[in-house]
């Protein structure tokens, strides 16, 4: 969506995959979907090095509405949980530098059955930009739908009517991709900034290996539409939650970079391993997946490679002119990790004078390989080597 935001992926925190419609603030008050949760991750955000490594959208998902719409038929927030109104909660974020992201269905009620925009869409497209709200997921639950087609690209046009700048996310493909129908994803990208197209994550390895490998399968379906402007959207970031060993959030995350995927953490920042920390804060990561090219990797499939157990990608980069990062994930879950040797002619990579290589994770240079000379690889059981090739 040619709107001037999302040139590079965007980067905050929703509730949704680590919180989901936790409505209970009488006995679970920590944890429930209240404006609290999102003012301390909001806090957390900017006192503890989130912010300034980028992550900016503070996002609310289902559950924040009350159960019914005003008198004017304007919506409001359950006046329990949000006692202080959305329209304070985004000033609370723009006081900080922080955006506030917001949900809505463009079905008659949300997948939890709170009032969903349909016959309301220009009014609640209002109601948002009246609040301050910087970014409105849309969600399709409770609805036919072949008829997203029309409902997502009436909402970007009423958002934009707005004058306000509102990140658009669109659940549009997911929903017709559950159908089975056919995607028309040059729509689904001019129409929004970032778009999911499978299933929800949920926190296990399965989870993120099953949408690294749809998306290796599916690349000349839908990444071809990636690009400033609009990011195809494998779901929230579930690094520092419980179902992932450090080894596995590491793929995580150097996948999503790969993939030029938003980076929307879904987890508990004010109960994360420091590892994790440190992961989702890796500013080499980060810059691969910030890199303003905005290229999207692909899966390569090199002569003699098991595709089984090794899943390999390249994503050109801009910074510098001509490099490329190279990730390599082992599938494979028995217990001793995997060796084989490599040549960056395997992967397509072209420059004849070489590369010089460094691995990514932790910085360390690997040395000048020409394109024929094997690199040695070892890689972790279900663990990844990600490393950044820059042509001399
Ligand atoms: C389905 C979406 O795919 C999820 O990300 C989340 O927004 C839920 N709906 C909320 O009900």
């Amino acid at each position: 969506l040619d709107n001037g935001l999302a040139r590079t992926p965007p980067m905050g925190w929703l509730d949704w995959e680590r919180f989901r419609c936790n409505v209970d603030c009488v006995n679970d008050p920590d944890n429930c979907i209240s404006e609290k949760l999102f003012m301390q991750m909001a806090d957390i955000i900017v006192a503890e090095g989130y912010k300034d490594v980028g992550y900016e959208y503070v996002c609310i998902d289902d559950c924040w509405l009350a159960e019914s719409r005003d008198e004017h038929g304007r919506l409001m927030a359950d006046p329990e949980r949000f006692p202080s109104g959305i329209k304070a909660l985004a000033d609370y974020m723009h006081t900080r530098g922080l955006k506030l992201g917001i949900y809505e269905d463009f079905g008659q009620t949300t997948c939890d059955k709170y009032p969903g925009s349909e016959f309301f869409l220009q009014q609640d497209a209002q109601t948002f930009a009246d609040w301050g709200v910087d970014l409105l997921k849309l969600d399709a639950c409770n609805l036919n739908a072949a008829d997203n087609d029309y409902g997502f690209p009436i909402m970007s046009f009423y958002l934009n009517q707005t004058g306000r700048p509102i990140l658009f996310s669109c659940d549009w493909a997911v929903y017709q991709y559950y159908d089975n129908m056919s995607i028309d994803y040059a729509a689904v990208a001019k129409y929004c900034n970032i778009w999911r197209n499978y299933h929800d994550m949920q926190d296990s390895w399965d989870s993120v290996m099953n949408t690294v490998e749809y998306f290796g399968t599916n690349q000349g379906g839908f990444q071809q539409h990636v690009g400033p402007g609009s990011f195809s959207d494998p779901d929230m970031l579930i690094v520092g939650d419980f179902g992932l060993s450090y080894d596995q959030q590491r793929v995580h995350m150097g996948m999503w970079a790969m993939l030029a995927a938003p980076l929307i953490m879904s987890n508990d920042l004010r109960h994360i391993d420091p590892k994790s920390k440190a992961l989702l804060q890796n500013r080499r990561v980060l810059a691969i997946n910030q890199d303003p090219l905005g290229h999207p990797a692909t899966r390569v499939t090199p002569q003699g490679f098991n595709s089984q157990t090794l899943s390999l990608w390249t994503k050109p980069l801009i910074k510098p002119q001509g490099s490329f990062a190279v990730a390599i994930v082992n599938k494979d879950i028995q217990g001793t990790p995997t060796r084989f040797s490599i040549r960056l002619a395997d992967l397509n990579l072209s420059n004849n004078s070489g590369y010089n290589l460094t691995e990514v994770f932790d910085g360390l240079a690997m040395g000048v390989y020409s394109i024929s000379k094997p690199i040695n690889i070892s890689v972790n059981p279900t663990g990844i080597v990600l490393f950044q090739a820059v042509p001399v």
